[in-house]
């Protein structure tokens, strides 16, 4: 997550302390119905993972996704992307979003190019939506 703040605007924003509270806020199931999908080598060399949550109740979100700069444009997004959708249509979520910056161009096409419409946001972020 922290890496991912970093690339996309500049600047962590969060401590390490709430960055690690926001991951396992993820996976206590009191707290929220979320995932995280890791990618992983046999090896046990992790390229990228994706955190999910239910956000409402018909909408699944991507909080964020990560690859790792070396591992990338090779696909390994786009799975990432894949085993979220099916997770969200698991819990039988209508629709799946994520959040980014305006200009983070990379995300948006991998969004785009996977079926999901882009809308203005607030504070320089744009919204990808699509109907599962
Ligand atoms: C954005 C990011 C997750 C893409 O990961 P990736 O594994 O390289 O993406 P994939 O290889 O699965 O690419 C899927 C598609 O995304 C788009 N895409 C990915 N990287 C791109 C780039 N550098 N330029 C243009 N399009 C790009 C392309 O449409 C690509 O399909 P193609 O390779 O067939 O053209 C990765 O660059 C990253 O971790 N960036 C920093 C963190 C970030 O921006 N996270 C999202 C904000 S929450």
């Amino acid at each position: 997550m922290r890496r991912t703040l970093i690339e996309v605007l500049g600047e962590s924003l969060y401590t390490m302390d709430w960055l690690e509270r926001r991951v396992r806020y993820h996976l206590d199931p009191l707290q929220c119905t979320g995932q995280i999908f890791l990618s992983v080598l046999p090896s046990g060399e992790r390229l990228g993972y994706t955190i999910v949550r239910r956000e409402e109740a018909t909408l699944g979100l991507f909080s964020t996704t990560y690859v790792e700069p070396e591992w990338r444009r090779r696909g390994v997004a786009q799975a990432l992307l894949q085993r979220g959708q099916e997770w969200m249509r698991e819990l039988g979520l209508a629709r799946a979003a994520t959040y980014t910056a305006e200009a983070n161009t990379r995300l948006h096409q991998l969004y785009l190019n996977n079926g999901y419409a882009l809308f203005p946001s607030q504070n320089g972020f744009v919204k990808l939506i699509k109907e599962l």
